[in-house]
């Protein structure tokens, strides 16, 4: 296993299967224009040599699929049914709950225990106007079941001043009903957000998302494992909500989540462009490949920050 100063190894990794996504969501895409997958994009068969080395090389112990979203691409199925095959404590998979119910059987194949939804209001119009694609009760609809077939749900929640505050006691109210966990991330200075004044006018801080709670619920802060990236808060008698507090209470200093993009870079941090190339592996005889990629995992150890500064890479490239 490879440690840095601080402490941080990888033992998570996100793999993005492709950067086309069913929405255009107003936090990720400037334009509204749908997302296309990127230029050199690896097949099932590549992602998943890939992840079988990295896992040998990085001791990781836990595996989440992203995107882009990862329901839209053809190669979800093989992916997913590959990848449940492997050594891992855990995978889950964030979508934006789209596709649930057409990938049901496959997903209850694979035996996957936890999926994370991407929901940022309730409000049919609203939904139109943030996520500019799909439709809200499809992913109602998907998320009901998922429930019935005992899959984990988490709900990630982007709240934003002047498009979703209303929404946030509503989501905790419909989240709290279904045992469902809710996350709010903190907006991030990531993309177009990184420049001109989106960021400032939309972003709220845990402390206005909390306040905002406080209205309606009381509630006390709750344990969280030493790497998770949310604080947790518990809601005595009724549940559990969480806040990724990018901004407000930063965790990179305990961070140990490593990323493949859809075309097969290897990113260390998600406030860092750098990236290292991972598709040379692919054609390289076994031996050759770990001392290979032991050099590949110490630089993207040494791009991990000290706290999150933004960046111009987008979450479709590297699915958050
Ligand atoms: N700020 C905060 N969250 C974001 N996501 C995508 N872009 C941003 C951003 N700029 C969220 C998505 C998804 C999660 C992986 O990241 O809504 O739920």
């Amino acid at each position: 296993m490879i440690v840095d100063n601080l402490g941080r190894s990888f033992k998570n990794l996100r793999v993005s299967l492709t950067a086309a996504c069913n929405y255009a969501c107003t936090y990720c895409v400037p334009d509204g224009k749908r997302l296309m997958p990127a230029r050199n994009e690896l097949s099932a068969r590549e992602l998943l040599k890939l992840v079988g080395y990295i896992q040998e090389a990085a001791g990781i112990e836990k595996l989440r699929i992203t995107g882009g979203d990862p329901l839209v691409t053809p190669k979800f199925d093989e992916f997913l049914l590959g990848v449940s095959k492997f050594p891992l404590r855990d995978i889950s998979l964030t979508t934006n709950g789209q596709l649930l119910l057409q990938k049901a059987a496959v997903l209850k194949e694979s035996g996957i225990k936890r999926i994370n939804i991407s929901l940022d209001t309730l409000n049919p119009l609203k939904f139109k106007q943030i996520a500019r694609g799909g439709d809200l009760d499809i992913v109602l609809a998907g998320i009901d079941k998922m429930l019935e077939l005992g899959i984990k749900i988490k709900i990630n929640m982007v709240p934003m001043r002047n498009q979703n505050l209303s929404d946030v006691q509503r989501l905790l109210e419909y989240s709290l009903q279904r045992g469902i966990e809710l996350r709010f991330i903190e907006l991030m200075r990531m993309g177009h957000l990184l420049h001109g004044p989106s960021f400032q006018q939309e972003f709220l801080s845990m402390q206005a998302i909390l306040d905002e709670i406080a209205k309606v619920h009381s509630f006390q802060r709750a344990d969280a494992p030493f790497d998770s990236t949310a604080v947790r808060f518990h809601i005595p008698g009724k549940g559990y909500f969480g806040v990724i507090a990018n901004e407000s209470e930063p965790f990179c200093t305990a961070c140990t989540r490593l990323r493949i993009s859809s075309d097969g870079y290897l990113y260390g941090c998600l406030s860092s462009a750098r990236r290292q190339p991972l598709g040379e592996l692919l054609e390289m005889p076994r031996y050759l490949v770990l001392p290979k990629l032991q050099g590949l995992l110490l630089s993207a150890l040494g791009d991990k920050q000290l706290s999150f500064q933004g960046e111009t890479t987008v979450m479709k490239f590297i699915g958050g």
